[in-house]
């Protein structure tokens, strides 16, 4: 807390089981990075946000994306004027939640400015408004991480329920590939012929559950196969890559004990749970000229 105002950050995160099975009602198990947004917020006449690191310099009311949202956000908070600086230790449109981020830090950044006293409810409602902008159907999975941190389940209508894991570490891979989680959501909507019974997203709402209660148990390890048979199951609507395909089998190659693409996929990242060798699934991707991180997750 810096003088009694919470910071303005929004976390990245990353879906470990249960993207695009979200959008159609199953649970999703879901973790915010241990990076994502920061942003501070001066006096000022104009809505203006600059975040030199995705090379955004907009204000509100034009017609680029981030300046739609802005503008969402001070219409949802009733605020007017600020200049907004935000630093991100995320890359953009990467699949790990950066516009959601993005969103939360920019709430609580004109909230703190104008005394507003917002709690994560208040938050995620305007941030929410942000991310319409962005994808026409949001689950609400990506906000929901960045505003609450931690790990959960989340289920579209009835939010997130925290998952008391021990902090563990989680390889993610950057495939540098451009990617649209809304060609991507209409991809796997054609995939299922629009039918949210479609046994593959109940298969991985199911494996959402159990990937849940083993991280409850403490058993990281157990969370490795139900991965890779999530990013198979994935790859049957048409959502992956050769590259996403060949990170997996670099990842596994390496020692990981699982791995799948993560988000909504045709590009974006990669994870892999690797306990013990994580250098070694980063020096494989490496070798393929891919940059990744090692990220810590656990409770808020
Ligand atoms: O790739 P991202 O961060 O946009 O994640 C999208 C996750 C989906 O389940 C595909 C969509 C959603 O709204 O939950």
């Amino acid at each position: 807390m810096i003088g009694g105002v919470a910071p303005a950050v929004g976390w990245g995160k990353i879906i470990l089981v249960g993207e695009h099975a979200v959008v159609y009602g199953q649970p999703a198990l879901a973790a915010a990075l241990d990076r994502g947004v920061r942003v501070d917020a001066q006096p000022a006449d104009r809505l203006t946000l600059c975040i030199p690191a995705w090379g955004i310099d907009v204000a509100a009311g034009g017609e680029h994306p981030v300046s739609i949202a802005l503008g969402a956000v001070a219409g949802a908070l009733g605020v007017g004027g600020a200049a907004l600086t935000a630093e991100a230790a995320i890359p953009p449109a990467a699949g790990l939640g950066s516009s959601a981020a993005m969103a939360v830090a920019i709430t609580r950044a004109l909230g703190a400015l104008h005394g507003l006293g917002l709690d994560d409810d208040a938050v995620a409602a305007a941030a929410d408004a942000a991310e319409r902008c962005f994808h026409r159907r949001p689950s609400g999975v990506d906000v929901a991480l960045a505003t609450r941190g931690g790990i959960g389940l989340y289920r579209r209508g009835a939010g997130l329920a925290p998952v008391d894991a021990p902090r563990f570490t989680c390889v993610v891979g950057l495939s540098g590939e451009p990617r649209s989680t809304a060609t991507m959501i209409d991809r796997v909507a054609a995939a299922v012929g629009g039918d949210a019974g479609d046994p593959r997203l109940a298969a991985l709402g199911d494996a959402a559950l159990r990937a849940g209660a083993h991280l409850a148990a403490g058993e990281v390890a157990a969370l490795g196969p139900i991965l890779t048979s999530a990013h198979r199951t994935l790859a049957t609507f048409g959502i992956s890559t050769p590259a996403l395909d060949a990170m997996v089998d670099d990842a596994l190659a390496a020692g990981a004990l699982g791995a799948k693409l993560t988000g909504a996929g045709g590009g974006g990242a990669v994870i892999a749970i690797a306990p013990g060798r994580e250098a070694n699934v980063l020096a494989a991707w490496q070798r393929r000229g891919l940059d990744g991180f090692v990220a810590s997750l656990g409770a808020a």
